[in-house]
């Protein structure tokens, strides 16, 4: 399991957003200087300098002006913070100050076309209809490479027509490698990738190495981009990211798209992300979050902030797959994005375990493997080795083989792609490939160039999504919705590896990924593609429209339901029409913080405003905040109860009228009260009470229903899925008196796949 584990891991961080690793740095000394976060809210109101209030505030407690200024590294102004260099001392003593809300050290984060766009109904015509020119996107990423082939016409545009409107970088640590580039310029592929997803030129021809030939293009082709580089080689440090939030809020940016996170619960208020986009929310700025990669796992979910939106990946038509033919002339089909041509020439093959180095310490039992490093070239060069699990490759690569068939049945919903000839088989399959090893008296085989198939099961979300339920709010559904993040082509930065080994020297300008990371930037392009229509909506209700009018994904295919899909899969042509949202405002999110048990005065200092007030003392279910989606977590053992209160804003003709439909799954039922809304004016609001009642239940994972608010003359729905679960009576109580729960479920060690081995 350990070896398997390490596989896992070895692929899922290099592949895509990974995401590590708070407090990698182990224990140091207490008198050493690290990079903190001192968060104190909201700017406070009138004349306000937040580079002097900062330096004056570390000058009182590190003694000194000059030691304040050599300490002092950003200056937060669109909220007030400051990231500074302090030793834990300080530390402690910034924590007592009055108006200081938390000090945060500097964790470090991992991050976490073009078939997708019309496989999910969104069309060419679609684009293009709409003034996205006026919309800009930030993402926070590793950089964006600004000259290949689609980014030779991004370069021409920011000479021209400001495609990248704005590129920052941002370093706390100052730690930078070799390969690092001092720019928003990216190195890794990520941020190249992302942002020509979401809103990346049309080009003809793109392909890798002449798989998924077609024409690439972003959601919102004629949005801008505006690059806020916060990763690097080692990761992305909080520090730096919500610097970039306090940038992008600062340069006007219309929605930001956030591909990266942490990976375990952390409360709103200790959470950069959720910090930086509470307050991107306050300046009508909607983020949109990947939800992880660390599914199937309930509870994996991160980026779970109300007033963000989570998005989990879902697969698309297409998936890659490439032919083992064996000298007997049996055929296997596997799992690879192949793009080495072997010509049908038959090599000798091999099995792993006969090809032990043993002078490395190898023995079959570790060959059969493949594990890089303990492979005996004397016998894998010139051949095909057939290894027993999934490996990145390099293993048989680096020992001069040709090529490798690995036999794994761990993934089986997404394609790497490798440094070599390399296929991926089920297990069974590969028993019969070891049988015919065994039983011949000279093996061969070849492995043929990859090919696209059709995948008629899609949509489906990946095992490596991140599920729900939201482990710090229960009664918020999470992830809010899916989008296409699998084995997604697009940009690719040339001096970045393509393939999972980080040393494959090839060069290409579009690659095919996997992760949240991709499917993240395919609902900013969507977001930005409904505020370019309805410049005037609040971030709540542009996430309201994309989750009510999500495509239904079918049940059947996922046990965990809406744990796995949320609302469904983003349409954005529909969003533009939602007919009804679900509006909220800060004073929204702020009475749901004080469910959650902050109070008068947490709260305000995160809003920066004496007038905020908590008006109930008590913690609750945070059943009335006018969310898009129902969440009802029920004490194991106990019955069914919940009451929840909703307002929908009419955005459709002025005079409608909807009425509710109701879907539930056996065990409950939903009541809605009125079941009839009339409309005169748009803009006008109609509030509502759901009840969802049933006998007791235990043990239940999940059970759904939704309910549907349809117009009369059929033409707009908005649709709320309604989800039931069980939760323990601890540590996971919603009625605990205190606010943060903090899950202490911990995922099989196998999945334990962050940060051990480095960057996306
Ligand atoms: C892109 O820019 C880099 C650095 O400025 C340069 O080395 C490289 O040759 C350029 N590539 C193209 C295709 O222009
Ligand atoms: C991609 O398709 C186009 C049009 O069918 C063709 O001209 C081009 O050669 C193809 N490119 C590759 C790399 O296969
Ligand atoms: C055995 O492994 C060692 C260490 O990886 C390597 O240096 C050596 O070349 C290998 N020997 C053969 C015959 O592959
Ligand atoms: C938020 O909306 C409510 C009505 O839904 C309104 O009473 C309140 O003033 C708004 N708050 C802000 C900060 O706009
Ligand atoms: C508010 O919460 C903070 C932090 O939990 C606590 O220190 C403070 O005493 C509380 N204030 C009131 C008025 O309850
Ligand atoms: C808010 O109240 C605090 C304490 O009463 C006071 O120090 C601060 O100046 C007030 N801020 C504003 C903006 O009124
Ligand atoms: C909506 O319902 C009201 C009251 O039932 C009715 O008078 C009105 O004509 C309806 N409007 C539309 C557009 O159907």
């Amino acid at each position: 399991m350990a070896k398997k584990g390490l596989m896992i891991s070895r692929l899922y961080s290099m592949l895509f957003a990974a995401f590590c690793l708070i407090n990698c740095h182990a224990a140091a000394d207490a008198n050493e200087r690290k990079v903190h976060i001192v968060y104190m809210g909201d700017r406070p109101k009138g004349e306000f300098s937040a580079a002097t209030t900062h330096h004056s505030m570390l000058k009182g407690v590190l003694g000194s002006a000059s030691s304040a200024k050599k300490s002092l590294i950003y200056s937060y102004g669109s909220f007030n913070g400051f990231a500074a260099k302090l030793t834990d001392e300080e530390v402690r003593r910034f924590s007592e100050m009055d108006g200081v809300v938390r000090v945060i050290p500097n964790h470090i984060l991992k991050l976490h076309t073009t078939r997708s766009w019309d496989f999910i109904g969104f069309t060419q015509d679609a684009v293009g209809a709409k003034p996205e020119g006026d919309v800009v996107i930030g993402l926070l990423d590793t950089g964006k490479l600004m000259n290949h082939t689609q980014t030779a016409m991004v370069l021409t545009k920011i000479k021209s027509s400001h495609k990248i409107i704005g590129g920052r970088y941002y370093n706390s640590e100052n730690w930078y490698d070799e390969t690092d580039f001092k720019s928003p310029r990216d190195s890794e592929g990520h941020g190249t990738h992302t942002s020509s997803t979401a809103a990346g030129d049309k080009v003809p021809g793109a392909s890798y190495y002449g798989l998924a030939n077609g024409t690439a293009r972003g959601g919102v082709p004629g949005a801008r981009i505006a690059m806020y580089k916060v990763c690097w080689s080692f990761g992305c440090a909080t520090a730096d990211i919500l610097a970039a939030f306090d940038d992008a809020i600062a340069d006007g940016v219309d929605v930001i798209s956030v591909s990266l996170g942490a990976d375990w619960p952390l409360a709103y208020d200790e959470d950069p992300i959720a910090i930086g986009a509470f307050h991107a929310m306050k300046n009508g700025i909607l983020t949109s979050n990947s939800a992880g990669n660390s599914g199937p796992w309930p509870y994996s979910v991160s980026n779970y902030a109300p007033w963000t939106l989570t998005v989990a990946a879902s697969t698309i038509d297409r998936k890659f797959v490439a032919k083992a033919v064996l000298g007997n002339g049996q055929v296997f089909t596997g799992l690879s994005i192949n793009s080495f041509e072997l010509h049908g020439k038959s090599f000798p093959l091999i099995w792993g375990g006969h090809a032990a180095n043993y002078s490395a310490g190898a023995s079959p039992d570790i060959s059969r493997y493949c594990i890089t490093g303990f492979m005996n070239s004397y016998k894998v060069e010139g051949k095909i080795v057939f290894c027993e699990t999934l490996w990145d490759g390099t293993g048989v690569l680096q020992a001069g083989g040709v090529g490798t068939i690995m036999a794994d049945d761990e993934i089986t919903d997404f394609a790497f792609n490798y440094p070599l000839p390399a296929t991926q088989i089920s297990a069974s399959d590969g028993e019969k490939v070891l049988d015919y090893i065994k039983t011949t008296e000279n093996p061969t085989a070849t492995i043929l160039l990859g090919e696209t198939w059709t995948d008629y099961m899609a949509p489906y979300v990946v095992s490596f999504s991140s599920r729900g339920p939201n482990p710090i709010t229960p009664d918020i559904l999470k992830p809010d919705l899916t989008a296409p993040g699998v084995d997604i082509i697009a940009a690719w930065s040339p001096v970045a590896p393509p393939s999972v080994d980080w040393e494959d020297p090839r060069s290409v300008d579009y690659n095919i990924i996997s992760g949240t990371s991709m499917s993240c930037p395919h609902a900013s392009g969507a977001a930005a593609y409904v505020k370019a229509a309805h410049p005037d909506w609040s971030p709540a209700a542009i996430k309201s429209a994309l989750m009510t009018t999500a495509t239904l994904v079918d049940p059947k295919k996922h046990e965990d339901l809406e744990f796995a899909y949320g609302s469904g899969q983003i349409n954005p042509t529909r969003a533009l029409s939602p007919g009804l949202v679900y509006d909220a405002n800060e004073t929204d999110y702020i009475n749901f913080l004080c469910k959650q048990g902050y109070n008068t005065t947490t709260i305000r200092l995160i809003t920066g405003d004496n007038s905020s007030v908590c008006t109930s003392t008590t913690p609750g279910p945070a059943w009335d905040l006018n969310y898009p989606s129902f969440s009802l977590a029920v004490l194991d053992g106990q019955p069914i109860y919940g009451v929840f209160t909703r307002t929908v804003t009419n955005v459709g003709p002025p005079n409608s009228n909807y009425t509710v439909w109701m879907t539930t799954q056996r065990g409950f039922t939903i009541s809605v009260e009125p079941q009839f809304l009339s409309f005169s004016t748009v803009g006008e609001k109609k509030s509502f009470t759901v009840r969802v009642t049933g006998p007791k239940i235990s043990q239940q994972p999940i059970t759904s229903g939704s309910i549907v608010w349809v117009s009369s003359d059929y033409k707009y729905m908005a649709r709320s899925p309604v989800v039931v679960y069980n939760v323990l009576p601890t540590p996971y109580s919603p009625y605990d008196s205190k606010s943060q729960r903090k899950p202490t479920f911990r995922r099989p060690s196998m999945y334990h796949k962050n940060g051990i081995l480095g960057r996306n």
